[in-house]
């Protein structure tokens, strides 16, 4: 046999060591919407719990509001930039094709040494981006991996759209994952279901949008809202059930429950589904926030705790699920 290659010996827990969000200065009422879509204030917060949403002006660009929520984040967990090993960004906003938003992102730091790159998991991308962190951490591949959720929906989103409109919003979220004496991110559950992609797409391909006979125009998100919110009530409690099962733990043990901020009624038929304790506090970012995909829960985890809801050491839930479809949830230690 030739010489056996060496790998990164080292297998350690992982933690989730700081957390940061970044929201568009704009809060923007549902009274700024609803004449447009022909919609109300009532409808759209019985429906979906949205009183406002927040949305980035020219200079709160996806790379921006990165950079801030990760200086957050990397203050809260107590390190420097040059000690980030990977930054990995989840968005579906980044209108560049290449370079990554996750190679500007580091430059700005000042992790210049960081590897660097961009993800597509839509809604589920933090939850995507925290278990790809917690394997790199375990396995000595990174010391420390910043996982950035950031989105700028408000660019895709066809404001004419009765079903998109009132519901996508902008923001960033961002997470320091690093090694950790005890376990605190526990094992992912996720997957896709891609026979279900047309259910949130963007319309069409940059190609088709750019050189359609009527002129170019952007490639919009559409979505069958109803199909959608029917598939994560029901099949999403039951992916949550998994990651609590795979932590180990039950869900009388949890403090927090982080889901998506896709809609209200779907947090709640989850909740109820999964038979949570009223003693589980339950993320209601949406409210003010919208649904902002992949910085959702982040910026979710970033409120509960300004607001004393949540505190560091707290058992939590997160579940992220979206376009493709895909998903994925893990129990993990609040930082
Ligand atoms: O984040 C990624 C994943 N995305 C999601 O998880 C979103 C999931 N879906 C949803 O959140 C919900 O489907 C929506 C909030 C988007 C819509 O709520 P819904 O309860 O599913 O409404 P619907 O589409 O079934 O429409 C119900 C009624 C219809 O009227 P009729 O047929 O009952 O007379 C619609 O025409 O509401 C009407 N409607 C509206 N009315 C006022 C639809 N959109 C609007 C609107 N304003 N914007």
């Amino acid at each position: 046999m030739t010489k056996a290659i060496r790998t990164n010996e080292q297998v350690r827990e992982a933690a989730i060591r700081g957390i940061g969000g970044y929201r568009p200065a704009r809060a923007v009422p549902n009274a700024e919407i609803v004449e447009r879509i022909d919609s109300s204030d009532d409808w759209i917060r019985t429906r979906s719990g949205i009183a406002s949403r927040r949305w980035a002006n020219d200079a709160e660009t996806v790379v921006a509001m990165s950079v801030a929520a990760a200086g957050k984040a990397l203050a809260h967990a107590g390190i420097t930039p040059d000690q980030v090993g990977c930054v990995v960004v989840s968005t579906v906003s980044h209108l560049y094709q290449t370079p990554s938003a996750a190679a500007e992102i580091a430059h700005i730091l000042g992790t210049d040494h960081a590897a660097a790159f961009d993800i597509s998991a839509a809604c589920a991308g933090f939850c995507y981006g925290v278990a790809l962190g917690a394997d790199m951490v375990r396995s000595g591949t990174a010391e420390y991996v910043l996982v950035i959720g950031v989105e700028r929906l408000s660019d895709l989103t066809d404001q004419t759209d009765r079903s998109t409109a009132f519901l996508f919003a902008d923001g960033a979220g961002a997470a320091v994952v690093g090694p950790s004496e005890e376990p605190a991110i526990g094992p992912v559950v996720w997957g896709s279901d891609g026979q279900y992609l047309d259910l949130i797409r963007q319309r069409e391909e940059w190609r088709e949008a750019l050189f359609a006979p009527e002129g170019p125009r952007i490639p919009h998100l559409v979505m069958q809202g109803n199909a959608v919110f029917r598939w994560a009530s029901f099949e999403m409690a039951k992916v949550a059930q998994q990651a609590i099962e795979a932590a180990g733990v039950t869900p009388a043990d949890l403090d927090v429950f982080v889901p998506h901020q896709a809609n209200m009624r779907i947090t709640d038929a989850m909740a109820r589904a999964m038979k949570l304790p009223d003693s589980v506090v339950t993320a209601r970012d949406i409210v003010e926030q919208g649904n902002t995909s992949a910085a959702s829960i982040p910026l979710a985890i970033e409120r509960l705790l300004e607001t004393g809801q949540a505190r560091s050491g707290d058992l939590a839930l997160l579940i992220g699920f979206g376009a493709g479809l895909v998903y994925a949830a893990q129990v993990v230690r609040i930082p």
